[in-house]
C-alpha cells in the first residue's frame, strides 16, 4: 500500500518535467501501457489474499484514474503551449503590408436620401416610413384615384395574389400618416417604388422617391415654394430658383410641375438642361380636399401641400450618372465612383 502512494508521487514529479508529446507518450507506456507499472499492479491482483483484494483493487484503480487525469491535463497544457509558440512565431498582423482591401462607400441613393432627410429634419419635418407592399386602397383610392380612373394606367404595377400592390409612389403612405398624426403635420417619407415600365436609360421598374406633406391652418403655395427652394439650395450648395407650371395629379388641386433653374449653368443653358435653363424636377401641389377628408382631416379647417420628389433622378443629376439602371445594378465599379462630396 505504501508503494502505491510512492508510485503516484513519482508519477506526478515525472509529469512535471515532461515537455513534449513524445515524452508524454513514453510516460503513458511506462504507467498504463501493456507492461506499465499500473498494469503490472493490476496483474498482481490474482496473488493478493482474498480479504485484501477489494481494498487493493480500489486503490490501484484510484491511482490509475488519477494518472489518467494527470495525463489528460498535461495533454491540454502541451497543446496550449504549442499554439502559444506558434502565435509567437507567426506575425499575425504585418503593418508594413500595403492595404489591399478597398474602402467601401455609401450607395449614391443613400447619400442623397440622407442629405435630403437632414435638410428636412432641420426644418422641423419628421421622417416616416412607408410600406413597399401596400393595399390598393392606400396606393390609389386614398389619393383620389378610384378604380377605372385613367391615372391608374400611368402607374401600372405588380399585383400580388392577395390583391395588394407593390407601391407605385410614396404618396401611398399619405393616408396612413394623416390618420396616425392628424393635423397639423409636417412629414417626409422616403421609399422604394415599383412600376411596370418599359426600361431605358431613364426608366426603371424600381426607383426612389421622397414624399413630403405639410398640413396646417393657412398653408399656401407660398409655403410650398419656400420649403422646396430651401431644400434644393441646400442639396446643390447654391441659390436655386424654382418655377411652377400647371400639372395634373388627382391628389392635388391645384397641381404643379416644379422646375429648377439649372444648377450646372445657372440658367444660361447647357447640355443637362437641354439649353432651356430649367430642369423639371418635382411634381407637387395643394392637397386635394378629398385626400384630406379620407385621411380624417377637415379640409374646411386645414390645407396642405404635398410633393413627390424622384430622387433616383436627383442622384443621377448630382453625380453625373447617365444610366438609371446602374443604380440598382450592384455594379461596384460604376457606383464606387460616387463619393460624398
Ligand atoms: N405620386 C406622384 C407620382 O409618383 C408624384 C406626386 C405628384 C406626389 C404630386 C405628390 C404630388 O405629393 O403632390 O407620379
Amino acid at each position: 500500500m505504501e508503494n502505491l502512494s510512492l508510485i503516484l508521487d513519482e508519477a506526478r514529479k515525472k509529469l512535471e518535467e515532461i515537455n513534449s508529446a513524445s515524452e508524454l507518450g513514453n510516460f503513458y507506456q511506462n504507467y498504463l501501457g501493456k507492461n506499465g507499472k499500473i498494469t503490472e499492479l493490476l496483474k498482481m491482483m490474482k496473488d493478493i489474499p482474498n480479504e485484501e483484494k477489494k481494498s487493493f483493487g480500489m486503490q490501484v484503480n484510484n491511482i490509475k484514474q488519477e494518472i489518467q487525469l494527470l495525463i489528460s491535463n498535461k495533454e491540454k497544457e502541451l497543446a496550449k503551449k504549442q499554439i502559444d509558440e506558434k502565435i509567437e512565431k507567426t506575425q499575425l498582423v504585418d503593418l508594413t503590408i500595403p492595404q489591399r482591401t478597398k474602402k467601401g462607400s455609401l450607395h449614391p441613393i443613400t447619400i442623397i436620401q440622407n442629405k435630403i432627410i437632414d435638410i428636412f429634419l432641420s426644418m422641423g419635418f419628421t421622417v416616416e416610413d412607408g410600406n413597399e407592399i401596400e393595399t390598393e386602397y392606400n396606393n390609389f383610392e386614398a389619393v383620389n384615384v378610384p378604380k377605372n380612373h385613367p391615372a391608374r394606367d400611368m402607374q401600372d404595377t405588380f399585383y400580388l395574389d392577395s390583391g395588394q400592390v407593390l407601391k407605385t409612389h410614396t404618396s401611398a403612405a399619405q393616408n396612413r400618416i394623416m390618420k396616425k398624426y392628424g393635423a397639423p403635420l409636417k412629414a417626409i417619407f422616403p421609399g422604394r417604388c415599383f412600376r411596370n415600365e418599359e426600361l431605358d436609360a431613364s426608366h426603371e421598374n424600381t426607383f426612389f422617391q421622397i414624399e413630403g406633406m405639410m398640413i396646417d391652418k393657412d398653408v399656401s403655395v407660398a409655403n410650398l415654394i419656400y420649403f422646396m427652394k430651401e431644400m434644393l439650395t441646400n442639396v446643390f450648395g447654391k441659390q436655386i430658383n424654382v418655377r411652377l407650371r400647371p400639372g395634373f395629379f388627382p391628389f392635388v388641386e391645384p397641381g404643379f410641375e416644379l422646375d429648377i433653374s439649372c444648377p450646372y449653368c445657372d440658367g444660361k443653358g447647357c447640355r443637362v438642361c437641354k439649353h432651356s435653363g430649367w430642369i423639371e424636377l418635382c411634381p407637387c401641389g395643394m392637397i386635394h380636399p378629398n385626400v384630406l377628408r379620407m385621411g380624417g382631416i377637415d379640409p374646411e379647417k386645414y390645407q396642405g401641400f404635398a410633393f413627390g420628389l424622384g430622387f433616383s433622378r436627383l442622384a443621377m443629376m448630382t453625380y453625373d450618372i447617365t444610366e438609371i439602371r446602374l443604380l440598382n445594378s450592384g455594379n461596384i465599379k460604376a457606383l464606387s465612383q460616387v463619393r460624398i462630396k
